[in-house]
C-alpha cells in the first residue's frame, strides 16, 4: 500500500481513492476475468486482435498496482482451453501477443518483485510460448513480493480432474489407495494454485454474468465483482475503485455478521410447526 501512495500524486483521483482504502483490509489475491477486447476491437471496426494488443497495457497496469498495493496474488485468465475453437490466426496472434508481454515485462517483474507462473495444461501450448514462459518463470523464482498467475490453455474442471488424478496417481504409488481418504485440503494441495490463498475478489470486466470455468474451486467464497468497462479500458482507477467496493462488502462466509438484538430468545420461541411459516 505505501508502495502504491508513493507512486501516486497526491490530490489525484487515484490517490483520493487509495487513501480511502483500509490496508489492513485488502484482498490477499485478485483474480481477473479479462473480457470485452473483440467488442472494443469491433466498436472501432479494427480486428479482433488488435483489441488483444490494447489488452496488454491493462495487463502491465493492473499487475505492478496489485503489487504496489502489496497483494499476495493476482491470476489473470489470458486463455481458456475453450478458447482453441477460435479462428487460427487469432490464437496464433495470442501467442505473439503473450511472448512480447513476457519479453517486455520482465525488468518490470524483477522491479517490483514478482514471481511469475503459469497455470492450465502448459504441455499444450507451442513450444516458443513455453520456452518463453519457462525463461521468465525461472528469472522471477526468487522474487518474493507478489505472485503473478498467468492462466493459460485452463478451464477449473480440468484443474479439478488432473488434481483428482494426482491424488489418485499419488496414493497408487505409496501403496494406500485402499484407505485413501480425500479432504477438501487434499483437493486445495494438488490444484495448481496448491499453497496460495483463495481468492477474495474475483473482477470481471465488459458485463457478463458468468464464471466461464475459472478457478471454480477457490472462488467458492470470493467476492464477485462485474464492471462494464471493456478490458483494453481497464485502468488504475477502475482496479481500486474494485478494491474499494470490495472492502465495503459484508463478507459473512456462511456466517451471519452480527445477530439482530431479538434473534436469540426468538429462535428459542421457534416451535417445530412454526417452521412452516414463512421467515422474513
Ligand atoms: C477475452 O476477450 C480475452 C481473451 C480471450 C484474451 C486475453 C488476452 C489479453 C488481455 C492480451 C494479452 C494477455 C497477456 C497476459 C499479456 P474476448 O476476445 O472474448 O472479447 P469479446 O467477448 O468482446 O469478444
Amino acid at each position: 500500500m505505501k508502495d502504491l501512495l508513493k507512486a501516486l500524486t497526491p490530490g489525484e483521483r487515484d490517490w483520493r481513492i487509495a487513501t480511502r482504502l483500509d490496508p489492513k483490509r485488502l484482498p490477499a489475491h485478485i483474480a481477473i476475468i479479462m473480457d470485452g477486447n473483440g467488442r472494443w476491437a469491433r466498436q472501432r471496426n479494427y480486428p479482433r486482435i488488435m483489441g488483444h494488443k490494447a489488452g496488454v497495457d491493462p495487463v502491465r497496469t493492473v499487475v505492478e498496482t496489485c503489487a504496489q498495493l502489496g497483494l499476495e496474488a493476482v491470476t489473470l485468465y489470458a486463455f481458456s482451453v475453450e478458447n482453441w475453437k477460435r479462428p487460427r490466426h487469432e490464437i496464433d496472434g495470442l501467442w505473439r501477443l503473450l511472448r512480447f508481454y513476457l519479453r517486455r515485462e520482465l525488468p518490470n517483474l524483477m522491479r517490483n518483485d514478482i514471481q511469475l507462473a503459469a497455470i492450465g495444461r502448459l504441455e499444450s501450448l507451442p513450444s516458443g510460448v513455453q520456452d518463453e514462459l519457462q525463461s521468465v518463470m525461472r528469472s522471477t523464482a526468487q522474487n518474493r513480493g507478489m505472485r503473478l498467475n498467468l492462466a493459460i490453455n485452463y478451464s477449473g474442471r480440468t484443474e479439478l480432474v488432473d488434481a483428482v488424478n494426482a491424488i489418485l496417481e499419488n496414493a497408487r504409488l505409496e501403496g494406500d489407495l485402499e484407505s485413501l481418504d480425500i479432504t477438501e485440503e487434499t483437493i486445495s494441495s494438488h490444484l495448481y494454485t496448491a499453497g496460495l490463498k483463495d481468492p477474495d475478489l474475483l473482477i470481471r470486466t465488459s458485463g457478463e454474468m458468468r464464471i466461464s470455468n475459472f478457478l471454480l474451486w477457490q472462488i467458492a467464497y470470493a467476492e464477485l465483482y462485474v464492471t462494464d468497462t471493456l478490458w483494453p479500458d481497464f485502468t488504475r482507477t477502475h482496479l481500486l475503485e474494485a478494491v474499494f467496493e470490495y472492502q465495503n462488502r459484508d463478507r459473512r462466509f456462511g456466517g451471519i455478521t452480527r445477530a439482530c438484538p431479538s434473534s436469540a430468545e426468538a429462535s428459542l420461541l421457534i416451535e417445530e410447526d412454526a417452521l412452516e411459516l414463512p421467515l422474513a
